[in-house]
């Protein structure tokens, strides 16, 4: 397990289209019994309810859904490039199939009883504020719901406060 050192949220200086949708991140859920991770290159960091938040879209298939669903909390974690190939299959395989985080090599460690993937070198810990189904009626362009929703497996909007950050 890694060192990590707490951050002060006002002296962070990260570029989340780089960070997110470039070098994506890992969503961590679940308890001390079980966790599951996902990679994910959609989602931001912003303000929202006074609150400093980072909101991710996670689709009704996902394993790890079931996780946030049942504990309310998850983590963003920020591996280094050197994990890419990691990322690629946490990616890919479903943890309802496999124990991809043990196949990968990669180690679950626990902050506050929230699951975070020890190999990131930046740890996001997330409470569920609200969680919003994207729905077909909601789009005001048509064509998105066609590119990316043909099989009807929509995405949960969820805005979570950033309770604690790690860095290491
Ligand atoms: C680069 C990349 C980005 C991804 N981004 C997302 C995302 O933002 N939301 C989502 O629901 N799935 C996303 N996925 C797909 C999930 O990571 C993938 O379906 C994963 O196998 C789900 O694992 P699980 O079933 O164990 O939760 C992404 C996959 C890759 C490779």
């Amino acid at each position: 397990m890694h060192d990590f050192q707490k951050v002060d949220i006002e002296q962070m200086e990260i570029n989340p289209f780089r960070m997110i949708g470039k070098d994506w991140m890992l969503v961590t859920a679940g308890n001390e019994r079980k966790a599951n991770t996902m990679t994910a290159s959609w989602g931001g960091v912003g303000i929202m309810w006074g609150k400093n938040v980072a909101y991710v879209f996670i689709r009704d298939s996902r394993f790890t859904k079931e996780f946030i669903d049942r504990e309310g909390r998850f983590s963003l974690s920020f591996p280094a490039e050197q994990y890419r190939k990691e990322m690629k299959f946490l990616g890919t395989v479903s943890g309802r199939d496999e124990d991809k985080i043990r196949e990968a090599g990669m180690h679950v460690g626990y902050y506050d009883g929230v699951p975070y993937i020890d190999e990131g070198s930046l740890i996001l810990i997330c409470r569920v504020m609200s969680g919003t189904p994207i729905r077909k009626e909601d789009f005001w362009d048509r064509a998105i719901d066609e590119k990316w929703y043909a099989e009807q497996d929509y995405h949960m909007m969820y805005i979570a406060e950033i309770t604690d950050i790690m860095a290491r």
